[in-house]
């Protein structure tokens, strides 16, 4: 089909006003999670400008993880799994990191790939970039290189590009 990405996410995704407080308008991606199209088209745009630059594709909890899983599993790659913290069984790699209210602190395995690893990066959201940033420092804590960064909004105005400097962000949509 003809259909941009943005017009495709335009149809799909849910407006849903004053959550998850007062004033803010959610964009809901779940509905292109459950879409045949939606899903495929969102994640071959997330994947296509790395193309032949990756090894391994590591997904953010929670909604990271649907990213993640199909591209890795459409490139042939494998995927890395970065949790919030308590969740991981074994020796992990911990970051902290502070939230626009609050902090939070994500995990990953230690053993899961060796040095010099390219790694994919995907999420559903970049905002204050606090999260992909965290992830980045846990990827190059393994010795491993980080070979972009894919989310599918990125919310205007938090500066979480800024966050990322140096690394290539791919964004599908830009939310205002
Ligand atoms: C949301 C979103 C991103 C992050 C973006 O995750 O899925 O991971 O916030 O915000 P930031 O750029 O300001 O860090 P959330 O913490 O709601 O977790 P969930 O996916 O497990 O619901």
């Amino acid at each position: 089909t003809s259909e941009s990405i943005t017009d495709l996410l335009d149809r799909l995704c849910a407006i849903v006003p004053d959550y998850p407080q007062p004033g803010i308008s959610f964009k809901d991606l779940t509905p292109v999670f459950a879409d045949p199209v939606g899903l495929r088209r969102m994640v071959d745009e997330l994947i296509a400008p790395f193309e032949g630059r990756f090894d391994i594709v590591a997904g953010l909890e929670a909604r990271g993880f649907v990213l993640a899983a199909a591209a890795a599993y459409a490139s042939g790659k494998g995927m890395l799994t970065i949790r919030k913290a308590g969740k991981l069984p074994r020796e992990v790699y911990r970051d902290e990191y502070t939230l626009e209210y609050g902090s939070g602190c994500l995990e990953m395995h230690r053993d899961e790939i060796a040095p010099g690893t390219r790694v994919l990066i995907l999420d559903d959201v970049l905002a204050t970039g606090g999260t992909v940033g965290s992830a980045v420092r846990l990827v190059e804590m393994t010795g491993a290189v980080v070979a972009g960064i894919g989310v599918v909004l990125e919310l205007d105005g938090l500066e979480g590009r800024a966050k990322l400097d140096g690394h290539e962000v791919v964004s599908l949509q830009l939310v205002h």
